[in-house]
C-alpha cells in the first residue's frame, strides 16, 4: 500500500503525520531505532490494549518496552507521570530512547509530557487510537497533565517526531467516544473548511468502517498542521492556534461545573459550537439560519445541544472568568464570521453569555 503522509511545517522540528499504511511504517521505523541501538519504550492504557493486544508486537515492540496504564482522564496526573518517569530511570533509559504513546488523548497528553521532561527531553512518537487524538491531540505538540486544581495546568509544548494514524483502530472505540471525536471535526469544518462541514452534512452518520473517514481525518488533521505552522505556541495576538478553540470556551466550563467525567469532551464540544454560532450570530457576525445549520449537525452525529441537567449560571461565568484563553481579565471567544470561517473577539458583554447560557438550559 502506498504511504500517504502530510508534513507539519516546523523548519528544523518538522514531522511527518502518516495516514495509509501507518503500521508498515510504524514498523520500519521501530526496526531503524533498534538498528542504531536505541531503546523504545511505549505507554498505552489498559483498554487500548484489551482492545489490540497484537498491535504493538506487529509493530516490532516487545512486551518488556510496555508500561499499561489505567484508562481514563484521572491517570493524565502527576502520580502517573512520577511513575512513567521512574520507569525510565529504572532503565537507566538515556537522551537516545524514544517514547511512543499508543491511545488517546490522556496517554498522548501524558506520554508527550513525560517525553518533554524526561533528561530535558527525548524523542516522543504518536499512535493515536481515538478519533479525538486522530484529529486533534496527536498532532500539534500541547503535551501535559492535570492538577488537582484544574485540567491541563502543567505542560510542555513538546512536537513529536512522527504521527501513525491507523482508522482501522477505530472500530473497537465505543459509539460515545466516536461520537466525542466527531465534535472537533465538525469544529474544523466551521472554523476553516466549508467543504468538510458541507461534506459532513450530506453524510448519513459516520462509523469507524465508512470510506469516507480517512478522508475526513487526513483533511482534519491537514488543518491542524498549518494552523499549528503559522503559530506553535499560541501566541498570535489574534486569530491563530486559538482559533481551534472554537466552542471549547463554552465547553471548558460544562466540563468545569458539571465535573469532570459527567461530559465527555466532546459532547460538551457539542453544546459549545451550538453556543459559539448563537453567540456570533448575536453578536451581527454571521445570519440568523446558520443557528438551524450547527445545530443540524451537531444533532446528525449524536451529540448534545443543551446541557443534560441544569448548571447554574452564575458557576459557569465564573469557571470562563478562569478560563486561560482570556487576556487581561477580559473574556475571549472564538467567534465565526461565516461557516467556515473564524476570528477571536473580545470585550464581549457577559450579560450576552450569560443569556445564551439560560438558551442553553443552564439556571
Ligand atoms: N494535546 C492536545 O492538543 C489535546 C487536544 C484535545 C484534547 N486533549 C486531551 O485529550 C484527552 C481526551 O482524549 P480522548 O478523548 O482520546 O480520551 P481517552 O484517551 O481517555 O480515550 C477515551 C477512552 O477510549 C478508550 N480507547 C482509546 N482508544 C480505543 C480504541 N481504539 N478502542 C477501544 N477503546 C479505546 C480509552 O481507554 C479511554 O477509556 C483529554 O485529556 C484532553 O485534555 C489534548
Amino acid at each position: 500500500m502506498k504511504t500517504e503522509t502530510l508534513t507539519v511545517e516546523l523548519a528544523e522540528r518538522s514531522y511527518p503525520i502518516y495516514f495509509s499504511a501507518a503500521a508498515e511504517a510504524l514498523k520500519t521505523e521501530v526496526v531503524a531505532l533498534r538498528a542504531a541501538g536505541r531503546r523504545v519504550q511505549v505507554i498505552s492504557d489498559a483498554r487500548v490494549l484489551h482492545a489490540h493486544p497484537n498491535y504493538l508486537a506487529q509493530a516490532g515492540f516487545e512486551d518488556s518496552e510496555l508500561l499499561s496504564l489505567p484508562a481514563g482522564e484521572p491517570t493524565k496526573s502527576i502520580q502517573y507521570f512520577s511513575q512513567a518517569l521512574s520507569v525510565l530511570a529504572n532503565q537507566s533509559a538515556n537522551r537516545d530512547c524514544a517514547l511512543f504513546a499508543f491511545g488517546g488523548g490522556v496517554i498522548g497528553d501524558l506520554a508527550g509530557f513525560v517525553a518533554a521532561s524526561y533528561l530535558r527531553g527525548i524523542d516522543f512518537y504518536q499512535i493515536p487510537t481515538t478519533l479525538l487524538s486522530m484529529v486533534d491531540s496527536s498532532v500539534g505538540g500541547k503535551t501535559g497533565i492535570n492538577l488537582p486544581e484544574g485540567k491541563n495546568l502543567v505542560g510542555a509544548f513538546w512536537q513529536p517526531k512522527a504521527v501513525y494514524i491507523d482508522t482501522d483502530l477505530l472500530e473497537t472505540l465505543p459509539p460515545r467516544e466516536f461520537a466525542a471525536g466527531m465534535a472537533e471535526v465538525i469544529k474544523y469544518g466551521m472554523l476553516a473548511d466549508l467543504e468538510l462541514l458541507q461534506a459532513l452534512f450530506a453524510l448519513d452518520g459516520l462509523q469507524a468502517d465508512s470510506p469516507e473517514l480517512p478522508s475526513i481525518v487526513r483533511r482534519c488533521c491537514a488543518i491542524k498542521a498549518r494552523v499549528v505552522a503559522e503559530d506553535e505556541t499560541e501566541t498570535a495576538r489574534d486569530g491563530g492556534r486559538a482559533l481551534l478553540n472554537l466552542g471549547h470556551t463554552f465547553a471548558h466550563a460544562i466540563e468545569n461545573v458539571a465535573g469532570y467525567g459527567e461530559y465527555l469532551h466532546g459532547e460538551a464540544v457539542g453544546i459549545g459550537l451550538s453556543l459559539a454560532t448563537r453567540l456570533s450570530v448575536a453578536l451581527g457576525q454571521m445570519p440568523t439560519e446558520a443557528i438551524a445549520r450547527t445545530d443540524q449537525v451537531v444533532r446528525q452525529f449524536q451529540l448534545p445541544l443543551r446541557l443534560q441537567a441544569p448548571l447554574k449560571v452564575s458557576d459557569l461565568m465564573a469557571a470562563m472568568q478562569r478560563d486561560k484563553k482570556n487576556r487581561g481579565g477580559r473574556l475571549r471567544f472564538v467567534t465565526m464570521t461565516a461557516l467556515g470561517s473564524a476570528v477571536t473577539t473580545d470585550g464581549i458583554d457577559p450579560a450576552l453569555i450569560e443569556s445564551l447560557w439560560r438558551e442553553a438550559g443552564a439556571s
